[in-house]
Order: structure tokens, then sequence, then C-alpha cells
């Protein structure tokens, strides 16, 4: 029986970490706005693998790993990447009013708990939503393309070839586009099955990695994005004396290998993925003028969320997994995943 009141909300909360069924839809206290943050109706919430891994524990991330992970209390509802209308707006906000469509990254890493019919959110991890978007497509946003924008555009020039590793999934899929913007010579590394799709996103040279090893085909370039991890030691030979080496997931590469090369781990901008308010304006600008465009894998109802992370950890996005909150609009692409 719900015990839903006005003081109620319908969220998604993870009592015990484990597989997608811990995912429970159920009654809760709807927040409020604190001091510089909305309380935001939420139409959308973005699915991102930080979600999956942390509901699963990060069983990937290694011992020596383990102390940097944030923790995570219980029960907590999940999700970072919001987007919604302005319910009400907390003491001292001037940025914005009632009503305004917002989308955001919020409190990442600390918890987002955008799985939610409400959630409470600072200003400063927020900005307006791109016009052009519906609310599913904005969700989609801004982990992936923050993420994008912070550890690949920032330091990337025109005059650069970089190589995209994982180019078809949610992070890769705004890279290859960021990369294109700033003149640079995109290599996107993907299965087959996304070949058609990254070459309409304008990558120059597309490798097939379940048929060709990376390092047989591409020498001496300025720039790897490694979106993928693991085994990733052979992608240092790639690169040119001097070049850049950006791993965003956990792999094993050595940094003896790097500095006798030559090659800089990292970005020179951001040591780690934060929200940026004015970043987000950015990137919502070049959606606005249509630079930049969302593409969504699938898209399943909030009280469905576990069918989100089935689809997650089933591998092989294409794009973005996206929660519909409240029904509104339509998706410029149909789900390439079949929801049963
Ligand atoms: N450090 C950070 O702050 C940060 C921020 C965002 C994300 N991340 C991490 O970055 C990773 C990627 O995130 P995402 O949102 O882009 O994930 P995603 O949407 O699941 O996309 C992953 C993509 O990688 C491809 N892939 C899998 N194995 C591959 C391989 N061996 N070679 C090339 N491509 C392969 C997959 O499709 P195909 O296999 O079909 O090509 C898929 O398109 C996640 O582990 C996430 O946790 C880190």
């Amino acid at each position: 029986m719900s015990t839903r009141t006005s003081e109620t909300m319908k969220a998604i909360q993870v009592y015990t970490e484990g597989d997608p069924e811990v995912l429970v839809y159920e009654d809760v206290p709807r927040p409020t706005a604190g001091p510089g943050e909305v309380l935001i109706r939420v139409y959308a919430a973005g699915v991102n693998p930080a979600d999956w891994r942390a509901r699963a524990g990060f069983p990937d991330v290694p011992e020596k790993f383990r102390h940097a992970i944030p923790p995570i209390p219980r029960p907590s509802i999940p999700g970072f990447d919001v987007s919604g209308i302005v319910e009400a707006v907390g003491p001292g906000v001037t940025e914005f009013r009632e009503g305004d469509a917002v989308y955001g990254m919020v409190r990442f890493p600390h918890g987002g708990k955008s799985y939610a019919e409400y959630t409470r959110a600072p200003v400063t991890d927020l900005a307006r939503k791109p016009v052009t978007l519906d609310h599913l497509q904005a969700a989609a946003v801004p982990m992936a393309a923050l993420t994008a924008w912070q550890m690949l555009y920032l330091d990337l020039e025109a005059s650069q070839t970089v190589l995209i590793n994982g180019a078809a999934g949610g992070v890769g899929h705004f890279a290859v586009q960021l990369a294109k913007l700033k003149g640079a010579r995109v290599i996107g590394v993907a299965s087959g099955r996304h070949a058609a799709f990254l070459r309409e996103l304008g990558v120059d040279q597309f490798i097939d990695y379940t048929v060709t090893p990376i390092e047989q085909v591409i020498h001496d370039i300025d720039v790897v994005f490694d979106t993928v991890g693991g085994e990733n030691n052979r992608l240092l030979s790639i690169l040119k004396r001097g070049g850049r080496f950006v791993p965003i997931n956990i792999g094993n590469y050595s940094t003896e290998h790097a500095a006798l090369a030559g090659i800089t781990i990292g970005t020179s901008h951001h040591q780690a993925l934060q929200s940026s308010s004015v970043q987000l304006a950015e990137i919502g600008k070049l959606i606005d003028t249509g630079q930049v465009h969302v593409v969504i894998d699938t898209v399943v109802p909030l009280a469905e969320a576990r069918k989100a992370h089935e689809r997650g950890e089933a591998g092989h996005i294409h794009g973005k997994i996206v929660l519909r909150v409240v029904e509104e609009g339509r998706c410029s692409r149909p789900p390439a995943y079949p929801l049963a």
C-alpha cells in the first residue's frame, strides 16, 4: 500500500549493494531546498556507469584504490544527472526562479539523488536547460559531456590527432564531437556495430577493436582519450614523444614507461571531474546552435530503473541511457534497446 502524501515522493532507493534488483521504487520524504539550492521537479534523470558501479559496490575497483571511493550512505537515492523545472528556491538564490528549466550534474561524487520525483541541488551544479532539447535529452548530457569537456576538449589543439577509445558510449560520443569542433583529427575506436554512427558524428578514421588491434595500425599520435581502461598499457605505445594519455577509467598502464617516453598522463586543467554551471552553459550553447548532438540509447520509466542498469551493464552502449520521470515530449531517436 502506498504511503504517499504531499510531503512524500516516489524515488529509487538502494538499501544494500548488489544486482539491479536492489533498486527499490518507493515513497520517501520529499526534500526541501537549503541555502544556495533549488528544489527541482525532476522530469528526467541521466544514467551513468558511476550509478551502476556504486550500486554494485564498485567491484571493479582494485583494493589499492578503494580508499578513494566516497562512502555511500544506505539507504540512498542514486543518480547525478538531472533535467527538470525549478519548483522552489532556497535562501540566497538569485540565479534561478520558480518555473525555470534547468539541467546539471548534482553533488558529484558525493550523491546527487536524481532518481526521484524531486531533488535539491546547489545552483553551482546547474545551468539553464538547452532550449532545443526535451528533458530526456537534456538529462543525458551533464556527466558525459562535462567529462569530455574537462578531460579532453580543454587541452586539445586543432593541429592534433586524438584517438578516442570507447567512442560510441556516453562520454565517447560527446568527446568525438567536441574534438571535431576543436578542429582535431579524430580516430574513433568501438565495436563494428557503431561504425556508421561514428562516421555520422564525424570521425576521420574508425577502428573496430574486435577486428583490428589498435597498435597495429596507429602510431605517433598526439592524444589518447581512453574511456575503456583495463589492459591499456599498449595504448601508450601509439603516442608520439610528448603526447598525452588521458585515462578516465581504471586501467593497467606503466607510469614509468610513460615518463621514459615523455608522455603526460591526464589533463592540465582538471584532476577530477566536477560540476560547472559555466561549462554546462557553454555546452548548452553548442547544443542549441546544432554543433553538438545528444544521442539516446534507451529510455526507461523511473519505476523500472532496474532495466536501465541491466542495459548499462550489458554493454555496447550507443549514446546515453535516461530515466523518464515525467511524461513529456519525445526523443529524437527511438531506443536502440527493446524495453520488454
Ligand atoms: N573519471 C571520471 O570522472 C569519469 C567520468 C565519466 C565516466 N567515467 C568512466 O568512463 C567509462 C565510460 O563511461 P561512459 O559513460 O562513456 O560508458 P558507456 O556509455 O557504457 O560507454 C562505454 C563504451 O565503450 C565501448 N567499449 C567497450 N569495450 C571496448 C573496448 N575494448 N574498446 C573500445 N570500446 C569499447 C562500448 O561499446 P562497444 O564495445 O560496442 O564499442 C560503449 O560504447 C565508465 O567506466 C565510467 O565509469 C569516468
